[in-house]
């Protein structure tokens, strides 16, 4: 079974959903560790509650980000991790991490790339005024939210929204796709074709 490493930051929902969709043998994945450049962020009490191995460097060890880095891969070398997945993952990745792991590290991003990559994607949204976005999968490459797209969900925009009410309504879709698109992974079903990513119909995979 495909071997997989979360790696988060912060809240976890991502995570959380990822978690549940296994929990419910929806998700054809073993999940090898939850790690966080975060030491006590919030998701890694939730993985612990879904007995997931967690990895959580020290502050010092998180706080310096060579030796973060470099501990966190010999981690998931330990552990032969197929997939990485970023949910809600703070750092840019550096060369060498993204070369170790050639279209096998995807994220998630909470607008319809390529609007709206770096922070705050929802608050762009709103003061660029779309009347719709959304969320996109995709897998990882040096630049920042740049890499081909897996898939994508999209989302009303309306005219009352906050950025908290329009991010809720986002993640709501975020909590769907991200699990479908590890599963596609998982299933062997996507393949990257320069930019574009070809999603295979199950009968293809064998
Ligand atoms: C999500 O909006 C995700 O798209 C972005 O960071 C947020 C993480 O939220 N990359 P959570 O930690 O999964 O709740």
């Amino acid at each position: 079974m495909l071997r997989c490493a979360i790696l988060v930051s912060g809240r976890g929902s991502n995570m959380e959903a990822i978690l549940k969709a296994k929990a419910s043998g929806d998700l054809p994945i073993e999940v090898a560790v939850v790690a966080t450049d975060r030491p006590g962020a919030p998701a890694i009490t939730i993985a612990r509650r879904y007995g997931v191995n967690t990895f959580e460097p020290s502050p010092e060890q998180a706080g310096d980000k060579r030796t973060f880095f470099s501990i966190l891969t010999q981690k998931l070398q330990e552990l032969d991790v197929d997939l990485i997945v970023l949910a809600g993952f703070m750092r840019i990745l550096p060369p060498d991490f993204l070369a170790r792991y050639p279209e096998r590290i995807i994220n998630i991003h909470p607008s319809l790339l390529p609007a709206f990559p770096g922070l705050k994607a929802q608050r762009q949204a709103l003061e660029y005024g779309v009347r719709f976005t959304g969320c996109t999968v995709h897998f990882v490459d040096e630049g920042v939210d740049s890499g081909p797209i897996i898939d994508q969900r999209v989302v009303p925009v309306y005219p009352d929204d906050t950025e908290e009410s329009l991010a809720a309504r986002i993640l709501v879709e975020e909590h769907r796709l991200l699990p479908a698109c590890i599963r596609l992974f998982a299933e062997g079903r996507l393949r990257i074709e320069g930019r574009r990513v070809r999603i295979l119909p199950p009968t293809e995979t064998r």
